[in-house]
């Protein structure tokens, strides 16, 4: 016998519209994962959500023979931006597999040695610049490690140098927040005032990011060079099992997709920086580690495979923050049948064609897996202790074939940051009694975080 999916009281008609804050989605399912646990579902404008939120059910679906990535809602809005692209095409939309087959060569593991020293000299930038601050600073952490993002994902990937560590913010960073709000909300809204009143934004924010885009494939045909960078790839290379190539739209499709996808990363490590300032022995420990492996130098390549507690730090951050917040999945289809789809085998069923949201924060705080769930203990992500974790707390990229396609370089250049920021700089909190608080949309954030920030106090 199947159990009830458990649903908080809601409205006549209205359903649980109270229960979801429109301007803080993921803060709402956050708050409703924990009361609920590992499944739950709520009604809105008629429509039935469903959310898994414990390690064991999120594996399930994660089982690519069953289950799918759900193109709905949100990430078919953002196809206003970025059309047929790597995360918002369809299953069946054969320009997944062209893109897919063209880029993932160019952020797999080995292509990305490359790319090292690019990302080092430019997370130094943005260190000489916190320690030239004098004293009495005062930073916003995600402030300047957005700018960071930014400049390193266009100059590493693109080949172009923004300039975007100083004077004001490039306006990327504003239309990316514009366009996936945008997104998130309209599924919300009668239709008629998301064209009527609100389509502006989104077209506005549009044309910012595609500007960006076509700016830099622009510049590489007026500055040819011999990089064999992301870009060189989406502009020239073919598909090795169609010999197709990408039209000059997909490639801007493509390029607008990766800061928007990249920008989960600085809200990963300003959570990091708060963790680490509410955990002073962790960065004590991180600092041993760092002194051995680099010593007084400079941090090389090589190191990068040494330092497995700051990989550590950096996979509980993770976890603790999931700054991507969750990923949606569905039944694969099956040609006439419509019999339901059984989940937790029988404990509860759902509808054969029922979207599913993964909700990050309660996977990864399932207490079924973690002892002391909320505590910050880079140790048990490391060796063993991580091995001998089941896989569906680790899905912090999400899942198969339409997992994170910057997931390799998003783990380097956050290593890379990471440890320059342990080894050379120390934070003071500006309000000691912060409690992280997250607001986001395709990501979710620290919210008004701010830190002082001098060089390390050797
Ligand atoms: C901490 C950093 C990051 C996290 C936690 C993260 C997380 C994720 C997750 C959970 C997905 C799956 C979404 C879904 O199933 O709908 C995804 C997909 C994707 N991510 Fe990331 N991401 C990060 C960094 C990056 C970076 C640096 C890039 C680009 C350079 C990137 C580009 C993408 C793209 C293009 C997809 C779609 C892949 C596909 O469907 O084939 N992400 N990411």
């Amino acid at each position: 016998m199947s159990q009830p999916i458990p649903q908080p009281p809601g409205l006549p008609l209205l359903g649980n519209i109270k229960d979801i804050d429109p301007n803080n989605t993921w803060s709402s399912l956050k708050k409703l994962s924990e009361k609920y646990g590992e499944i739950f579902q709520i009604k809105v404008l008629g429509k039935t959500l469903l959310f898994v939120a414990g390690a064991a059910l999120a594996e399930e679906l994660c089982d690519e023979k069953r289950f799918r990535k759900f193109v709905g809602g949100p990430i078919v809005e953002i196809r206003y931006t970025v059309h047929d692209a790597l995360f918002t095409a369809f299953d069946n939309e054969p320009s997944w597999g062209i893109a897919h087959r063209i880029i993932s060569p160019k952020l797999s593991p080995s292509a990305l040695s490359d790319s090292f020293n690019e990302m080092r000299d430019i997370t130094s930038e943005l260190l000489e610049k916190w320690k030239g601050l004098g004293v009495n600073n005062k930073i916003t952490p995600l402030g300047d490690l957005n700018r960071l993002n930014i400049e390193a994902t266009t100059a590493n990937l693109f080949g172009k140098r923004l300039n975007a560590l100083t004077g004001p913010e490039h306006p990327v960073i504003k239309a990316m927040e514009d366009a996936t709000s945008e997104a998130l909300k309209r599924p919300t809204r009668p239709g008629i005032l998301n064209s009527l009143i609100y389509g502006g934004k989104l077209k506005s924010a549009t044309k910012t990011l595609r500007s960006y885009a076509a700016e830099l494939v622009q510049y590489r045909k007026d500055n040819p060079t011999d990089r064999r960078d992301l870009l060189d790839a989406l502009l020239t290379a073919k598909d090795p099992e169609t010999g197709k190539g990408l039209t000059e739209s997909e490639v801007i499709d493509e390029i607008v997709s990766m800061p928007i996808g990249s920008s989960t990363t600085p809200c990963l490590l300003t959570s990091s920086i708060l963790f680490l300032l509410q955990n002073p022995e962790v960065v004590a420990t991180a600092r041993q580690e760092l002194d051995a492996v680099i010593g007084g130098g400079e941090l090389q390549y090589e190191h990068l495979s040494q330092l497995k507690y700051i990989e550590g730090v950096m996979r509980e951050s993770l976890r603790l923050s999931f700054p991507a917040p969750g990923f949606n999945i569905e039944p694969i289809p099956k040609e006439g049948d419509k019999s339901p789809v059984l989940l937790g085998g029988g404990k509860y069923q759902i509808a054969h064609n029922q979207a599913v949201i993964i909700v990050l924060a309660g996977v990864n705080r399932d207490p079924e897996v973690f002892e002391e769930p909320l505590a910050f203990k880079p140790e048990r992500m490391m060796g063993e202790s991580f091995d001998k974790l089941p896989a569906g707390v680790k899905k912090w990229f999400g899942n198969g074939k339409r997992q994170c396609i910057g997931k390799h370089w998003a783990v380097q250049f956050a290593m890379v940051a990471l440890a320059k920021i342990i080894k050379e700089v120390d934070f003071e909190a500006v309000d000691a009694d912060y409690k992280l608080e997250q607001d986001g949309w395709f990501n979710v954030r620290p919210v008004d975080f701010q830190a002082k920030v001098k060089p390390r106090d050797i």
